[in-house]
């Protein structure tokens, strides 16, 4: 049983969920220097580190880390710390970053030994239960960045429940720079491969733009149930979002998917989230109170909301989350001249933003997001 937790978070009673609701929003930071934990070795975090780690992601579902040493400790700090299975996933991580950079081994620039850590804070997180796209490699680490080339996918367009070979991905919407809506990842995923927590992690910001966005949907959910029970309640019916299926010659690469927006994780007892702001290879449900019911949390996330988040990563820096809903600013890799450049971008000039990301199926554990019991 989680901890506080009396009853299912989308059939509290009244009272309960009056507690639950200000035991959130009183823990919940709104500024985002108070999110961020710096890391002194990611390949080692100290008692302190992790505790402040997990503490954040208690208060908003989500954290930002940062890397609090420069390339050369980070070296160190790996050589130092000499962890032999966990060198060889990393390695195996390294492999999998310089195949998609087309890079030789050798080439350690490119390929820093920081882009191994972020793994390594998962794992000492708990995260270990790692979900697999088509674009991921060994590791299910997916770059996620600019592709030009035909064989890319949009991150909110692969089919989860696919055969990952043969397929024709010119189909779908490659990795472009234009801004991605409001979403959690994998809402069009099965059961099966329910995304419930996600690491993103940044090697190269872009010159300009590509700021996320991110608030907790626990604080969406209390402000649509606070403005008319009736709309949260219409967005826990089981088939309020249809995912239709993804057919390719004759073939069901995906199967059709129903699924509510909210609703009460069989698996862990936590409030769970779908949801997407694509119009694009999704059904709702027509009816006048579910219309209106989204219509309001399309509102809630895009008028000015103190529970939103808005973060710029630069390098060394990473978002850990409970899969909350975020979004991203367009983004351009472009040179010009401009004042408006991003902090931590002048050393990218010549390079393409490149994020990093790791999709499990387990949430962050001991994250107590609901009141003590008395
Ligand atoms: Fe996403």
């Amino acid at each position: 049983m989680i901890e506080g937790l009396r009853t299912s978070p989308v059939s509290m009673d009244q009272e309960a969920y009056e507690s639950w609701k200000d035991y959130r929003t009183r823990r919940y930071l709104t500024d985002p220097n108070q999110l961020r934990v710096m890391v002194r070795n990611p390949f080692q975090l100290t008692q302190h580190e992790r505790a402040s780690l997990l503490d954040k992601i208690s208060r908003n579902n989500f954290v930002v880390y940062e890397y609090d040493l420069c390339q050369d400790d980070i070296h160190a700090a790996f050589e130092e710390c000499q962890i032999e299975p966990e060198k060889t996933k990393s390695q195996i991580i390294d492999q999998h970053v310089i195949g998609q950079h087309g890079l030789s081994q050798k080439n350690d620039r490119l390929c820093p030994v920081s882009n191994r850590g972020y793994a390594h804070i998962c794992r000492q997180l708990g995260l270990v239960d790692s979900i697999p796209n088509p674009e991921s490699g060994p590791n299910d680490v997916t770059l996620v960045r600019e592709i030009n080339q035909t064989r890319g996918l949009h991150e909110l367009d692969f089919p989860s429940d696919s055969p990952t070979e043969n397929v024709d991905f010119k189909r779908y919407i490659p990795y472009t720079n234009k801004p991605l809506g409001w979403h959690t990842d994998g809402y069009y995923n099965s059961d099966k491969h329910i995304v419930r927590s996600f690491i993103l992690h940044c090697e190269r910001p872009a010159i300009f733009g590509g700021a996320n966005e991110l608030v907790d949907p626990e604080m969406i959910y209390f402000q649509l149930r606070d403005a008319n029970p009736q709309w949260a309640e219409a967005l826990t019916q089981p088939d309020v979002m249809a995912i239709p299926a993804n057919r390719v010659d004759n073939r069901t690469l995906r199967r059709e998917f129903r699924g509510p927006v909210f609703h009460t994780d069989p698996n862990t007892g936590y409030l769970y989230t779908r949801y997407t702001q694509r119009k694009r290879n999704i059904r709702w449900k027509t009816d006048t109170l579910t219309e209106a019911a989204l219509e309001a949390m399309h509102q809630l996330l895009e008028e000015d909301n103190q529970w939103k988040i808005r973060i710029r990563l630069t390098s060394g820096q990473g978002i850990i989350c409970n899969n909350v809903i975020h979004r991203r600013t367009a983004f351009s890799d472009n040179n010009a001249n401009s004042d408006n450049r991003n902090p931590g971008a002048e050393t990218a000039t010549s390079s393409k933003r490149c994020l990093h990301r790791i999709r499990f199926g387990n949430r962050l554990p001991s994250t107590g997001v609901y009141p003590p019991l008395d």
